[in-house]
């Protein structure tokens, strides 16, 4: 898989965003291709939603307008990461093809007037995709300004679960290559209870509308088939840019963190290089560790090598109820951080603000109001920021901590008919790797399909709440904590199987062993109930009746004060081999997940990554092969801070030794003394 810094000979930080040169008039795009030139633009996503414009009938191309863009892009020196148009098909697409229109689970057809309003599965969609893919790479795939190119766009954002019968047979045969026969269907989705025993392959139907609950690993099979059949869509359009453009990077962006119902972790050795899109959450204040999370996440699914931020904002978005915009210094922090933890650049959504449609209230990097606005002067500088460390693309960063991710957890957690609804995947793992970002230490988020060598790395792994093992991921970190690896896990873990069917024996099922433990009872709280354990720290939501098994089994930490299980066990140890393995029976507030987590990263001897980080104070270290290495520090407070490090701070090129000072809400990049090279 080639990284970003294999664009050119010389190794470069992409920057740019969206570039919808449909928009505009062509006198727009000469003054856009000079703008490009002063903030040192250097890679555009072009033409992302054109569809209608180049072929704005069935098989009636017009690429004069794509010629004379990209020609221009060219001359002004600016590469061209070249879009499909796949991801919003035109008008006279859904009057052509009724039968592809997207129809939701309450059987309505949905119309056009927005994107992605089709069917994944629809042969036709997927053929018209396709064609005009497949005329793009021809004409395009060998231009020198082409460096890479863009399938559709956040594929399945809207429409991964269509429900019309096309989506319904293409279910039953994904079914059939799955399950074999109906007997193994049957089996798998435990029919015997309420009566669903299937005898016909005409009977089974996507989970849609029931009156009560529908059966879950009916639900957890259509969400597998769906993020497949999305998947899939991709992959036609790239073997087919493959063909006619051979040696270009193919990617899609992704949504790493935000978005439920693709399955990443799969995706991911799909793509020539990962992308992502990361967009603030206004209402979080400490939206900057979420920001962490997905950049983490995103390194992971890359499987630790460069990634790419394809969209970003400069200021507010215009989707959430209440869109804030960026401070200040904001946008070149939250650019850096993302390049910090492995991106090799920053993209934005959009390069021009639209003056129409639904994305008119968008930040954008040239604003409504041009060349005077602060933002506009913020995209200048960050040009400028991305010029002086260029040096680090190529470059990787590894974590010393890792918390397994799952989709198919995500999923299965998350599908109802649970003890609670107050204990969310995601909501979880966010809040254990915020716990990790607090302690100034970086968390690689790792798919939980791993093998025990490459958890050999890590001095803690992380387990929040995960339920639904498989015996590929418990065999792992049996062997990881075997061999000497610290474990934490979080409750509600290792009991149902790819079926969501009870493992064996009493709970956790699956992790039993390895945990020394056993859960009686799972004991959720009422809504905004706490608890406290006898060693001071308090959780919420979740309690469970749990005993070390026997005198080989856990120790137990600390135990429940007050709440429904009074008196029992909440946190427990187990020494596995040479290792140890600890569980919590709750879900701890912040602070005492903060405390958790810094006990056990203490624990496992896992310091920060220089002393001063931490505390809102962030500091990632990139490594690259030949022994360089770049300490990137953002300062999130209001506060002037320190950090101990020596080198050469690279935007002010000042000679640091031992001990860097950086302003409220700035940032600084420190090539690391020692490093080839350093002064
Ligand atoms: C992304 C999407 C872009 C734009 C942006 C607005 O999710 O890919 O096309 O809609 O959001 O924030």
């Amino acid at each position: 898989m080639p990284g970003a810094a294999s664009w050119g000979s010389v190794p470069r930080l992409a920057f740019g965003g969206d570039y919808n040169p449909d928009q505009w008039d062509r006198d727009v795009w000469r003054e856009d291709v000079r703008l490009m030139q002063r903030a040192g633009v250097n890679l555009v996503s072009l033409g992302i939603f054109s569809w209608s414009w180049i072929e704005p009938d069935q098989d009636r191309f017009d690429f004069s307008g794509m010629d004379e863009v990209i020609a221009l892009l060219h001359e002004g020196g600016v590469s061209v990461d070249l879009a499909t148009p796949s991801a919003s098909p035109p008008p006279w697409f859904s009057e052509e093809y009724p039968d592809a229109q997207f129809v939701d689970h309450l059987g309505r057809s949905l119309g056009h007037g927005s994107r992605q309003g089709f069917c994944p599965s629809s042969p036709d969609y997927r053929r018209r995709a396709g064609v005009v893919a497949d005329r793009l790479a021809r004409r395009y795939g060998e231009h020198p300004a082409v460096v890479m190119w863009h399938v559709g766009n956040e594929i399945g954002g809207y429409n991964t679960h269509c429900h019309c019968p096309t989506s319904a047979e293409a279910f039953r045969s994904w079914l059939r290559a799955r399950h074999g026969d109906l007997d193994g269907l049957n089996r798998a989705w435990g029919t015997a209870f309420w009566s669903q025993r299937y005898s016909a392959w005409s009977q089974v139907r996507i989970p849609g509308a029931t009156p009560g609950r529908t059966n879950p690993a009916q639900q957890l099979d259509y969400y597998r088939f769906a993020s497949d059949e999305v998947l899939a869509c991709y992959r036609t359009e790239r073997d087919i840019l493959h063909l006619h453009s051979p040696g270009r990077p193919v990617t899609t962006n992704f949504m790493a963190g935000s978005f439920k119902w693709a399955d990443y972790c799969a995706w991911g050795p799909e793509v020539d290089l990962v992308t992502n899109d990361h967009y603030l959450v206004a209402a979080d204040p400490e939206a900057h560790t979420g920001l962490a999370f997905s950049a983490d996440l995103s390194r992971g699914i890359a499987a630790g090598r460069p990634w790419l931020l394809m969209e970003h904002s400069t200021s507010a978005v215009q989707w959430q109820p209440r869109n804030t915009a960026k401070r200040p210094g904001e946008m070149l922090r939250n650019s850096l951080a993302h390049i910090a933890r492995g991106s090799d650049g920053a993209c934005f959504f959009q390069w021009r603000q639209s003056d129409s449609g639904v994305e008119k209230w968008h930040s954008a990097m040239v604003p409504q109001g041009g060349e005077s606005t602060r933002i506009w002067q913020e995209v200048v500088r960050l040009g400028a920021v991305l010029r002086r460390i260029g040096e680090v693309a190529g470059s990787t960063v590894t974590g010393e901590v890792a918390m397994l991710w799952d989709y198919e957890n995500y999923w299965a957690l998350e599908m109802g008919g649970r003890p609670s609804v107050d204990l969310e995947y995601a909501t979880e793992a966010e809040a254990w790797h915020r716990a990790v970002w607090q302690q100034g230490v970086v968390c690689d988020v790792i798919p939980s399909d791993v093998s025990a060598d490459v958890l050999s790395r890590y001095r803690l792994v992380l387990l929040p709440s995960h339920y639904l093992a498989t015996p590929g991921t418990v065999r792992a970190l049996t062997a990881y904590v075997h061999d000497g690896g610290h474990l934490l896990v979080g409750p509600f873990s290792g009991l149902v199987d790819r079926d969501d069917r009870l493992h064996p024996g009493p709970h956790p099922g699956a992790l039993r062993d390895l945990l020394g433990l056993t859960v009686d009872e799972f004991l959720p709280l009422r809504e905004g109930a706490a608890l406290t354990l006898d060693n001071g720290l308090t959780g919420r939501v979740w309690a469970e009746a749990v005993h070390p098994d026997g005198t080989d089994g856990a120790v137990v930490d600390a135990r429940f004060a007050d709440g429904p299980a009074a008196g029992g066990p909440a946190l427990l140890r187990h020494s596995a081999g040479a290792g140890l393995a600890r569980y919590a029976a709750t879900r701890f507030e912040d602070s005492s997940l903060r405390a958790l987590i810094a006990g056990a990263l203490d624990e496992a001897g896992v310091g920060s990554t220089a002393p001063g980080a931490g505390d809102g104070v962030e500091v990632v270290r990139r490594t690259a092969e030949d022994g360089r290495s770049w300490l990137f520090v953002l300062n999130h407070t209001d506060d002037t801070v320190e950090v101990a490090c020596g080198g050469v701070e690279l935007l002010s090129n000042t000679t640091i030794t031992g001990r860097l000072t950086v302003g409220a809400g700035d940032v600084a990049v420190v090539r690391e003394s020692g490093s080839p090279d350093a002064s």
